[in-house]
């Protein structure tokens, strides 16, 4: 009786030292969080990044993979906007190889990106939104083979669209407006067919709209607005059935509105040269008896 009572006990603290151990956060992760919080200006909302389970005691912003067995539970999101983030973005984030979700946005953070930010292969949404950044996208951007929601709106990024950018088959969302971006339009985003939105405006991109965006079949809105484009708007863009938004105004286009584009019921577009107000934009839908070409 007595044995069977100790040995009862003797499993019992077992069974819950395993539940302790099991299941806790990775400790090299913790520490990666906890350099990157001192990197960041150790902000106050980050005041709950205490100790050394962030996946357990729920730090804010992180999320973990579930607890399961003894495996330790690693970081696949860090969503972070607007909590005060200072400084570069920390190199030590690219330690966390799990990460799936990265918002930083609307932070006080700096560029330029670290390369490293490329070891991120699973990262499926960067969300850099309305920091300081000044930074290229080259050589890191492209090998995020998994993302699907680029967005580095509103920051300095120049230099040109990396031609890599299409080797990410899987992106629907690119934002990169309000920013320096020079050079061309690459033809072969329109490689990219599960494209949705693709957003440049406010940059320095020269050259002409690539026909080619006319292969953009599930693309909603094609912001372009504000930048250094020239040539004709290329009829082939009434191929784009899903079409919803066409913002081309304030570049150098020239030449008439294809009729092709007028007939498409569903388009809010903007073409004309030096329209920027949201009204403005909003009104001009096109209607066949305006300027157009056949
Ligand atoms: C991380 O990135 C750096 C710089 O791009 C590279 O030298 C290094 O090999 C990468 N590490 C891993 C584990 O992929
Ligand atoms: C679109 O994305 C899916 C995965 O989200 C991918 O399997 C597919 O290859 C992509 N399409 C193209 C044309 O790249
Ligand atoms: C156009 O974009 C540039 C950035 O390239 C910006 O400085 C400027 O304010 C924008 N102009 C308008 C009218 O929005
Ligand atoms: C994409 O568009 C261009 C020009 O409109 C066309 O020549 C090309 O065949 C298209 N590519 C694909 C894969 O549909």
């Amino acid at each position: 009786m007595k044995s069977q009572a100790l040995w009862a006990i003797l499993c019992a603290v077992a069974c819950c030292w395993v539940g302790l151990a099991a299941g806790v956060s990775d400790p090299s992760e913790a520490n990666s969080l906890a350099v990157f919080k001192q990197a960041t200006g150790n902000p106050p909302a980050l005041a709950n990044w205490q100790g050394n389970d962030p996946c357990g005691d729920n730090w804010l912003g992180v999320t973990c993979t579930a607890a399961s067995g003894n495996t330790a539970r690693r970081v696949t999101q860090l969503q972070l906007p607007n909590t005060g983030l200072s400084g570069n973005i920390p190199r030590v984030i690219s330690q966390l190889s799990q990460l799936q979700l990265l918002d930083l946005s609307s932070n006080k953070l700096q560029g330029p990106i670290p390369v490293e930010l490329g070891n991120l292969t699973k990262l499926q949404t960067l969300d850099l939104h309305s920091n300081a950044i000044v930074s290229t996208m080259d050589p890191w951007l492209v090998q995020l083979t998994s993302l699907t929601t680029l967005d580095l709106s509103s920051n300095q990024i120049w230099g040109y669209l990396p031609a890599g950018i299409t080797a990410l088959t899987k992106l629907q969302t690119i934002n990169l407006a309000s920013n320096n971006i020079a050079g061309p339009i690459l033809p072969a985003l329109g490689q990219l067919t599960n494209l949705t939105m693709l957003v440049l405006y406010d940059n320095k991109l020269n050259g002409p709209v690539p026909p080619e965006l006319g292969n953009l079949t599930n693309l909603y809105g094609l912001l372009l607005h504000n930048n250094s484009l020239s040539g004709t708007v290329p009829p082939e863009l009434a191929n784009c059935k899903s079409l919803g938004w066409l913002f081309l105004h304030n570049n150098f286009l020239t030449g008439l509105v294809p009729i092709a584009l007028t007939q498409e019921p569903q388009l809010v577009a903007s073409c004309y040269p030096k329209r920027k107000d949201t009204t403005a934009i909003r009104s001009a839908k096109l209607h066949p008896t305006l300027s157009t070409a056949s």
